[in-house]
């Protein structure tokens, strides 16, 4: 994908909340209008990179890109897990992603478990790929103290 690695910025909205409810694992979503204007060569799929919540910590985490298969959703979403442990919800706050990465197509399961577990596989993956010298530098590169100079695009 040569628009990888992607960076955008906007404030997360409420999606269906069954990340938090029905998955145990909290997803950000993005508004509409960042969706709309991802870049044609970026595919559905699961993507990993780094997110930073406002001003705080930047993290890695995972991101689902599509129409959630399993759910069969009709509006197509961006939703960024981030991976570290909040203790609220951010709904209204401005994040910031950069998708270093893809790792798998989106899939529809048997079970919710199976989607659980797939979810978590891709979690370890992107932290062992994260670790790999060129995505620390990318985070330095996106995220250094002057990141309010960073605009949408690559
Ligand atoms: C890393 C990751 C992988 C995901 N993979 C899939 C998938 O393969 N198929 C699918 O239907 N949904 C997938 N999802 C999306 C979840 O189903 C979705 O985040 C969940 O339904 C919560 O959505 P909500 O915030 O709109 O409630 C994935 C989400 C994440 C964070």
């Amino acid at each position: 994908m040569k628009t990888l690695p992607y960076f955008c910025r906007g404030e997360v909205v409420k999606g269906f909340g069954r990340g938090s409810k029905e998955l145990g694992i909290p997803t950000a979503n993005f508004a509409e209008k960042i969706v709309d204007r991802l870049p044609a060569d970026i595919s559905t799929g699961i993507y990993y990179g780094w997110g930073q919540v406002g001003n705080g910590e930047v993290h890695k985490m995972v991101m689902s890109i599509g129409w959630n298969p399993f759910y069969k959703n009709t509006k197509k979403s961006m939703e960024t897990h981030i991976i570290h442990d909040y203790m609220k919800d951010f709904y209204g706050e401005i994040l910031s992603i950069v998708i270093a990465g893809y790792i798998r197509p989106e899939k529809s399961f048997d079970s919710l478990d199976a989607l659980i577990s797939a979810i978590y596989s891709d979690i370890e993956e992107a932290k062992k790929r994260l670790e790999l010298p060129e995505y620390q530098a990318l985070r330095d590169r996106f995220f250094c103290s002057t990141s309010d100079k960073i605009m949408n695009g690559h």
